[in-house]
């Protein structure tokens, strides 16, 4: 059993604030040729590790997946069966900019077998999204949700970014109440972040535009965990929330650590045996072909876990869930006890963290800090 995660490193053009590994598209050709690489990839890696199947979780991510048509979705998802066979149950998951949709393309995704879509909302605010330079309106994401929802898709995540520059927290409490009147399943909530590079980060270095303090964020992040706690969702990782039944469950994979292999430029795999080894493909599309044209896969080993490094990540990924780090689990894995290894960092952290049922977890505020916090364990 594992998961798969396939990257599309091309968006129609790129956001402002964006260091996602992606590039505008040139052409459908340029699209189909990388969707073919695609396909030669998934037999390549189905012939390196045999026996991994069958595919719990599939992720096209981006990038823009929703610049594929039904048709390429559909050719990537037989490959996958045929390579490595699909469970029953597999959630297919597929990332969608709402300025890239229509109810044809959704319903031809569903009908290919994708049963869950991220769309990418990001505020109900048209000002906002200009500023952002996102390629759609907030009545052209209303229209995607009711296309989506038209075309079959009854496990639907929405993305938003809060801490926008010059938002106040009564601008944020409406992009929220616009998002659960879509009635999502899931949703996944970031903080603006200034990436290194992007035009964003350069407004900001010029002055343009200014981050939002610390105290806003805390705000923000504290609101948004109210109003959705309250319309019934569960805050069930730093970032994500979802109703009853409707956790990503690819996600949880990765969290757990448990193997996915990768395809595309610049995805990452994970290979559970041992202590776990990370490959990755690099990010450069021009090598990423070149490699894939003469026969190889481009894949490059990035680490191999041993027990530390293994019980450190463990803990990390643990700790963003809200199931947390359960000792028992812990010791039977690593055959030591999450107390004795951590002890130090468990002590310092002693104020945002619980201990309920055998698991560690952090309390909402050790969340807020959390990238504070997680370096005294690693
Ligand atoms: C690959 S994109 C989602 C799909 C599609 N490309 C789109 O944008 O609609 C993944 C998500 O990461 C988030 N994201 C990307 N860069 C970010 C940043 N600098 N700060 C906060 N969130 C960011 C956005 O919410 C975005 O929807
Ligand atoms: S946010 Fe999405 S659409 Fe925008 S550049 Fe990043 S991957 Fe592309």
């Amino acid at each position: 059993m594992s998961s798969f995660y396939l990257h599309i490193p091309f968006c129609q053009s790129k956001c402002d604030y964006c260091d996602f590994y992606s590039q505008p598209l040139g052409s459908q050709k340029e699209l189909q040729d990388y969707v073919d690489l695609l396909l030669l990839e998934v037999d390549l890696l189905a012939h390196k590790w045999p026996g991994r199947g069958p595919l719990e979780t599939i992720f096209f991510g981006g990038g823009t997946p929703s610049l594929l048509s039904s048709q390429q979705v559909g050719s990537i998802l037989r490959r996958l069966e045929a390579a490595f066979g699909l469970a029953a149950s597999c959630e297919i998951s597929l990332e969608a900019n709402p300025g890239t949709v229509d109810y044809d393309k959704l319903r031809g995704y569903r009908q290919a077998g994708v049963n869950r879509l991220s769309l990418g909302v990001q505020t109900l605010d048209d000002h906002q999204l200009h500023q952002l330079g996102r390629i759609h309106s907030a009545s052209q994401a209303r229209q995607a949700v009711t296309a989506a929802r038209q075309a079959g898709f009854d496990n639907l995540s929405l993305d938003l970014i809060f801490a926008l520059t010059n938002q106040d927290l009564l601008q944020l409490e409406a992009d929220v109440a616009g998002l659960l009147a879509m009635q999502p399943e899931h949703l996944a909530l970031y903080g603006l972040s200034f990436e290194p590079g992007t035009p964003l980060q350069q407004r900001l270095q010029q002055g343009v535009v200014s981050e939002p303090d610390d105290q806003f964020y805390a705000d923000s992040y504290l609101l948004i965990d109210r109003l959705l706690n309250e319309a019934g969702f569960e805050h069930y990782e730093i970032s994500n929330f979802a109703r009853h039944g409707y956790r990503c469950q690819h996600n949880q994979a990765y969290w757990q650590r448990r193997t996915c292999l990768a395809a595309g430029c610049g995805a990452h795999s994970f290979i559970a045996d041992g202590y776990g080894e990370r490959w990755l493909n690099p990010p450069s599309l021009s090598n990423y072909c070149r490699r894939l044209k003469s026969g190889g896969l481009p894949l490059e080993l990035l680490e191999t876990f041993d027990r530390d490094a293994a019980m450190a990540e463990y803990v990390y990924l643990g700790l963003r869930t809200a199931s947390g780090v359960c000792r028992a689990e812990f010791q039977q894995r690593f055959g030591t006890t999450v107390d004795a290894v951590f002890a130090s960092a468990l002590e310092k952290n002693e104020g945002c963290l619980r201990l309920q049922e055998d698991r560690f977890r952090f309390d909402l505020q050790g969340w807020l800090i959390y990238d504070h916090l997680i370096s005294a364990f690693l």
